[in-house]
């Protein structure tokens, strides 16, 4: 018997500490949050997909009078990006939200199972790592991979 530990590699920093490149995704998906509709939870989501043809795509959550209608962010834009943009792989994903109050949350944002799930599917396709970037307020986390949100991950059967 043995144990495991997992470890997950987060940098946390701050905006000003970014590269250009990072700022402007971080832009990106902050202002996404502005083509939310969250009229049930209020909750403002954005997402930003830097993609390897240049394109950035973004999304944001769709909510639906039938709750589990309802799409997040992360899945609005992987989704949009793998459906219009298919020969193009993932470089660097931004995430952004904004609370009940209007305000971008305090804590940086980490998107939900199903979408690390959804998000871990297209990092495969790219074969390669591809950034993941979330937005609080005065910090930001910096994570190498999707999988390394999603370290005991399925991807094949
Ligand atoms: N939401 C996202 O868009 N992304 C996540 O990763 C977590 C949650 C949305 C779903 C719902 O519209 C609202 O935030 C509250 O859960």
């Amino acid at each position: 018997m043995k144990n495991i530990d997992i470890v997950i590699p987060i940098i946390s920093a701050r905006y000003s500490e970014l590269s250009p490149e990072q700022q402007r995704l971080i832009d990106e998906a902050r202002l996404a949050t502005r083509r939310s509709y969250a009229p049930y939870s209020h909750f403002n989501v954005g997402a930003a997909i830097k993609l390897s043809d240049g394109a950035i795509v973004t999304g944001a959550n769709q909510e639906n009078a039938a709750f589990p209608s309802s799409t997040c962010a992360e899945r609005t834009a992987c989704y949009y990006a793998g459906a219009n943009h298919p020969d193009a792989s993932f470089e660097i994903i931004a995430i952004a939200a904004r609370g009940t109050d209007g305000l971008e949350v305090e804590q940086p944002i980490p998107p939900c199972g199903a979408c690390r799930q959804a998000l871990l599917e297209y990092e495969k396709l790219a074969g390669h790592d591809v950034e993941v970037l979330l937005a609080g307020r005065d910090e930001i986390y910096i994570l190498p991979s999707v999988k390394s949100l999603l370290p005991l991950s399925f991807t094949d059967f």
